[in-house]
């Protein structure tokens, strides 16, 4: 059988327990509501190492309760050099992760990198990192996520069913 072509895309923050795990855990149950889950690969990841193996913060994971959603089985892991080739979008969270990112991806994989409200609503915007900041700040990192993920999932939607159209393609052949 052949393997289902997906659409990769990787969230990227600074610590990788408090933005880029929701922005994973939102982003694929907006496509599980839509019945998308299967064309897509989401993964999450770190530019800092100060949390590698850690389970995203408690703050993260009780806004994401606060909306029926569970992430407290994410783990954390740091950004390598083959996520470059691997993801066709990765999206950082503020202007200092997409610094960081077009610094560490080769050249011709710096068209990968986006700014994740940029892309997703077209609005020069960043996620601000909530770690020194308190629960309200989650809870507006939470709705920023949700808005643009929905954005997202509509922005992507042809190519969902592109991928769709290739996967029935192959698995007949
Ligand atoms: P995140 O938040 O990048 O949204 O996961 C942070 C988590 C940890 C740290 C900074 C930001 N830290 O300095 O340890």
């Amino acid at each position: 059988m052949s393997k289902q072509p997906r659409i990769t895309i990787l969230f990227v923050c600074l610590g990788n327990i408090c933005r880029s795990p929701l922005a994973e855990g939102v982003f694929r149950e907006v496509l599980r509501e839509k019945g998308q889950e299967h064309l897509f690969e989401i993964d999450s990841a770190a530019l800092g190492d100060w949390h590698v193996g850690q389970r995203p913060d408690p703050r993260s994971v009780a806004a994401a309760r606060r909306h029926g959603l569970d992430i407290s089985g994410q783990k954390c892991r740091q950004v390598n050099p083959e996520d470059f080739r691997h993801f066709d979008l990765i999206f950082g969270m503020d202007r200092g992760n997409i610094r960081r990112l077009q610094h560490l991806a080769p050249p011709d994989t710096r068209g990968r990198v986006h700014l994740f409200l940029e892309y997703a609503l077209g609005r020069p915007e960043e996620v601000p990192d909530p770690y020194y900041e308190d629960e309200e700040s989650f809870e507006a990192v939470y709705r920023m996520i949700r808005e643009a993920s929905e954005a997202l999932a509509e922005r992507l939607a042809e190519r969902a069913l592109s991928v769709c159209r290739s996967g029935q393609a192959s698995s007949t052949t």
